[in-house]
């Protein structure tokens, strides 16, 4: 369904928001689940379309698979399934990669045809397809279909050339059942792929981790139980709705927060002149009240550095800074959409290839936006809060991909929204 929100600005926010488990972290322990015949219980699955389509995925495949949208909780069990990937429903995500390294796992193939994701640089899986071939798997191309293959996969060394979420993940998943030793190095370290270990360590999986090499030992197992696991809090949702504190001047509450999780955006907003605390059990308050925003520098990358997915979000509070912002994308070659439909609003950006220069503060104007990506939407929407009358986002089904009860959230903060349906908008 196409929809559009249409939000009016310069309404201080006020209240707490409660953040969902995280869509980044949820995929791959969802994908996790292949990997045992017994049954899986995900706790905390944020009610989102990317997971309805991973289910519908799931299903279609013959995974016995429910999701309640009320208790946020997944079940699977997976007997015997199909190794196809139906790709019209995994042409809308990019998360059914990770269905890779699992499906190779079980069922020995794997064939698939397309992947989704968002518009924000090439997005090749040939760091996937080589983990793969070094464990044993052989890799036919047929038109746009793949399959890859393997008798029995063999541990190997795995030497990742970027340390890639999706190829780090799916590598793990394919060895942790190959036979013997894998050792992958340069690997990723995010939350949501430790969320994604801790797991599969519950499942069975025997391994040793050096989080300070960025390597993992796997010893392989074919038979890994069933257990029940909780999916951590959204990190990026958390940092999406401290800049809305920011970007409006408000102070609001945030919960839950893992603070080891966010440490990088906490001390950006810090040097925006923003009072972050962390107060007990996880709760943080986000106090922008009666300041003036100062400049900030980002540089994004792997974790522990300042993630690429709140970047849009941060360029858009940067126009309200007094003087001049610097922000540089060091992950997507193409991770700058959202700048054109900022500039729309007034913003004054320039960019100079990977690098954003941001002069503030500017009174942003109400004006017809369309967001190209998850993250990118809803920096159009933050910025929509902060303008002068009304903005109309175009998309918002492209950003509700990636939040979840993003429509009553913002409105139980006091923003001035309103979701406009597909047959409306030709009104
Ligand atoms: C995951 O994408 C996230 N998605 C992204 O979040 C996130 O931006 C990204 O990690 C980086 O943190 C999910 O977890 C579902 P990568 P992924 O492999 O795994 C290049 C969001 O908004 N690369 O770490 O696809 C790639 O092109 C989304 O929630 C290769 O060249 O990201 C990129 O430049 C957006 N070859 C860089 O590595 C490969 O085989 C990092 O990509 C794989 C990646």
């Amino acid at each position: 369904m196409v929809k559009s929100l249409r939000i009016r600005g310069k309404e201080p926010l006020d209240g707490n928001v409660m953040i969902s488990g995280s869509k980044n972290a949820a995929i791959p322990c969802i994908a996790a689940g292949i990997l045992t015949d017994e049954p899986i219980i995900l706790h905390n699955v944020p009610a989102i379309e990317d997971i309805h389509t991973l289910c519908e995925i799931l299903a279609a495949m013959s995974v016995k698979v429910s999701y309640d949208d009320e208790r946020t909780t997944l079940r699977m069990q997976c007997i015997n399934p199909s190794s196809d990937i139906p790709p019209l429903l995994s042409t809308k995500m990019r998360g059914a990669t990770l269905l890779m390294g699992t499906l190779l796992a079980r069922c020995g193939e794997v064939i698939f045809e397309s992947y989704g994701g968002c518009p924000i640089g090439e997005r090749p899986i040939d760091y996937h397809l080589d983990a793969f071939r070094k464990l044993g798997a052989k890799i036919d191309t047929k038109g746009n279909q793949i399959r890859v293959s393997a008798k029995k996969l063999k541990g190997t060394l795995i030497e990742l050339p970027f340390p890639s979420v999706g190829a780090t993940e799916n590598s793990i998943l394919a060895a942790c059942c190959a036979k013997g030793m894998t050792t992958i190095v340069n690997m990723a370290v995010e939350p949501e792929v430790m969320n994604l270990i801790e797991m599969l360590g519950k499942m069975g999986m025997q391994y040793t981790f050096d989080v300070a090499k960025s390597r993992i030992d796997i010893e392989g197992k074919t038979n890994l139980q069933g257990i029940r696991h909780s999916i951590i809090p959204d990190r990026l949702e958390a940092g999406t709705y401290s800049v809305a504190a920011a970007i409006t001047k408000s102070s609001i509450t945030i919960h839950p927060v893992v603070e080891a999780h966010i440490s990088q955006v906490i001390q950006a907003l810090r040097d925006a002149r923003g009072t972050i605390e962390l107060e007990s059990g996880m709760t943080m308050r986000a106090d922008f009240s009666d300041i003036c925003l100062s400049p900030f520098k980002i540089e994004t990358g792997p974790f522990p550095a300042f993630p690429t997915d709140l970047q849009p979000q941060f360029t858009s509070l940067s126009t309200q800074a007094e003087g001049r912002t610097s922000i540089i994308e060091t992950v997507f070659e193409n991770r700058f959409g959202h700048v054109p439909e900022l500039q729309k609003m007034g913003a004054k950006i320039q960019i100079s290839q990977r690098e954003l220069t941001i002069d503030g503060p500017v009174s942003l104007k109400g004006a017809h936006v369309t967001a190209t990506d998850i993250r990118g939407g809803m920096a159009l929407i933050l910025a929509a809060l902060c303008a002068e009358g009304s903005t109309t986002v175009n998309g918002f089904e492209i950003i509700e991909r990636g939040y979840d009860s993003l429509e009553s959230k913002l409105s139980n903060l006091g923003a001035n929204i309103e979701v406009i349906e597909d047959e409306e908008q030709h009104k």
